[in-house]
């Protein structure tokens, strides 16, 4: 297959669409360990905001909670961002809605389906993962000196039964059949991320992050540092984090975890 997110490909896609700051300092790399430590490298030499490292290839991807990310060559959109937003510690979930909602947004236009979040930071199409995002901030005092948010979305892969992700993942290529490019859907994806950025929090971000949010109102299952809980996703707030009600009646506060929505009222997970 050709290689769709040259760094030429990318500046060509770009000419179409309004970025804004997000077009402006592009690093694209055929092969890196991750694109979040590229970054982070760059943001602790000054790097400005909007700067975007991208990548068609990672060696040491990295996932939530300790996790890899795994994604062969010429298949995904592997990259990160870099914010110096004007935000306490706590508000950085902003940034994550609005590289996920941008994201969330331009997989919709490119293949004409429903994308979904699921708490608290997966992309998915019918109930498999589409994408994952990866925060990281540095903070001073009050303040965040940066957070760079790293998205992977698996754009053209295939998992194959045998694969051992086939049952809970997905690609847009496997979601409708068509090869999707790359450099193209990532011009749409800084597009919106331009919108999104400039709108203000409470009526329109958190607004649409929670419409979209598959998990709320389910029966779920959530793995926490502290153990695994059983209950209904009952609320979101506005960092993000999910207010769970147990199955004995007490209620939890979940800044992280791992969720398995329950089907038919059982959690098989
Ligand atoms: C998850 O769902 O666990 C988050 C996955 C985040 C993967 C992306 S790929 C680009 C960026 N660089 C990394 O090393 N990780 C993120």
């Amino acid at each position: 297959m050709m290689n769709d997110l040259s760094a030429e490909n990318i500046q060509e896609a770009l000419r179409h669409v309004d970025s804004g700051m997000f077009g402006a300092h592009i690093h694209y790399y055929p092969q890196v360990g991750s694109t979040n430590d590229i970054l982070r490298v760059m943001a602790e030499q000054g790097a400005p905001a909007g700067t975007l490292v991208v990548a068609d290839e990672q060696t040491s991807g990295r996932g939530r909670m300790g996790r890899t990310w795994t994604a062969p060559p010429r298949t995904s959109l592997l990259m990160s961002v870099l914010f110096r937003p004007l935000l306490h510690p706590a508000q950085a979930h902003r940034l994550v809605m609005v590289v996920g909602l941008a994201a969330a947004r331009a997989c919709e236009a490119a293949v004409r389906l429903r994308v979904d979040v699921k708490w608290p930071n997966d992309l998915q199409i019918e109930r498999k993962k589409l994408a994952g995002i990866l925060p990281e901030s540095a903070i001073e005092g009050d303040t965040l000196t940066w957070v760079i948010v790293g998205i992977g979305i698996n754009v053209n892969t295939q998992f194959e039964k045998e694969h051992p992700l086939s049952e809970h993942a997905t690609s847009l290529a496997m979601a409708t059949g068509h090869v999707v490019h790359r450099a193209t859907l990532l011009a749409l994806i800084l597009q919106q991320m331009h919108q999104w950025y400039g709108q203000p929090y409470e009526s329109t971000l958190s607004t649409e992050w929670q419409q979209r949010c598959v998990t709320l109102g389910q029966r779920i299952a959530v793995s926490t540092p502290q153990g695994r809980l059983i209950g209904t996703a009952e609320a979101l707030d506005e960092h993000g984090a999910l207010w769970l009600r147990a199955d004995d009646g007490s209620r939890h506060y979940l800044t992280i975890g791992e969720a398995t929505i329950a089907s038919q009222g059982s959690i098989s997970a």
